[in-house]
């Protein structure tokens, strides 16, 4: 038997280079060996303010994105968390063995709600709970998930353990699976600041689906350090950032990138990183392109049916072990 795998991205935003090289990239990779299950997290998006027919069409388009970065619908169940209503059932049960304590320390919280917790939303405050919830339903082994996210994933575990402990053994405790190679883009703008779909400076991300010219544009404009040389340096992040895009980009080592910039200046540099980021993106775009509305809907059509099949055993098991059902 495979072990499994669960993921989900928020529909919000626009993915870029970074959430590529650093998650995506990974999701592919992983099919082959695991059963994978990876969710588009709506009911996660609208913990802030979502525009409601922007929030529908960045639900698809992410879908689309998941499909043109080779994640393969015959082996990998792709679904949208609100198609399985599941999700939603057992963030209740699971809220009322969840305690404020351990939610007020989740430090995503603190962030989103930028310190004023009096304002900040209850869905915000509650987000991690629904988080263990898609993991927890699929009796999953293994979760990929960046840092930031660890935090929530030892929630989950201890939701987990603490629900098998006073209801019986339930749920399957995960592990978090942190990628060998983590590729953490930082912003072109702020070389200290990671890549973000939240960042207002659009200058500071390569989004998957900016044209050729814009992409050409945001490299040109990239910052960069002092020197010449274009080498990894830790003293010197901006330019081992854009060595970074340029290597995975590429697939090349490390070593194959410094020598081949060998005497070649920032500007060379710069001139060549755009072209190759352009036609790494070029045959992406075109099959994201490739997927109509009703094509997708067809595979997340399937990949639902797939995914509830799976939950519903899980929170019947809830159900009955609480005396709800
Ligand atoms: N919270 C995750 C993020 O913002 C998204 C997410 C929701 C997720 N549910 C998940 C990730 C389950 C892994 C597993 O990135």
């Amino acid at each position: 038997m495979k072990k499994r795998i669960f993921s989900g991205a928020q529909p919000t935003g626009q993915l870029h280079i970074g959430n590529y090289l650093g998650a995506l990239k990974n999701w592919v990779a992983l099919q082959e060996e695991y059963e994978a299950f990876y969710c588009i997290v709506n009911l996660h998006a609208i913990t802030l303010p979502q525009a409601p027919a922007t929030l529908k069409k960045a639900t698809l388009d992410l879908a689309r994105i998941y499909l043109a970065a080779g994640i393969d619908p015959e082996r990998s169940t792709i679904f949208i968390q609100s198609d399985v209503p599941e999700h939603a059932e057992l963030t209740w049960v699971l809220s009322c063995i969840s305690r404020m304590g351990e939610l007020e320390r989740m430090t995503q919280f603190k962030d989103k709600g930028k310190g004023n917790t009096e304002r900040a939303g209850v869905g915000l405050f509650t987000y991690p709970v629904l988080m263990a919830s898609d993991i927890l339903l699929y009796q999953t082994d293994l979760v990929p998930v960046g840092q930031d996210q660890k935090q929530h994933l030892e929630l989950t575990r201890d939701l987990a353990e603490r629900f098998n402990r006073d209801f019986g053994e339930t749920f399957k405790v995960p592990e978090p699976y942190i990628p060998k190679i983590g590729a953490s883009i930082k912003s072109l703008q702020d070389p200290e600041k990671k890549m973000s779909k939240s960042d207002e400076n659009l200058n500071g991300s390569i989004f998957l689906l900016d044209d050729p010219d814009t992409i050409t544009k945001k490299i040109k404009r990239a910052v960069t350090d002092s020197g010449t040389t274009v080498e990894f340096d830790e003293t010197r992040p901006a330019i081992s950032n854009l060595l970074t895009i340029f290597q995975l980009t590429t697939d090349r080592s490390p070593e194959e990138c410094v020598a081949h910039f060998e005497g070649k200046g920032y500007g060379h540099f710069k001139t060549e990183l755009a072209e190759v980021v352009v036609e790494f993106l070029r045959p992406f775009q075109e099959r994201v392109r490739q997927y109509d509305d009703e094509s997708l809907r067809s595979i997340l059509s399937s990949g639902a049916e797939k995914a509830r099949s799976i939950a519903s055993e899980t929170l019947r098991a809830v159900y009955s072990k609480t005396g709800i059902a």
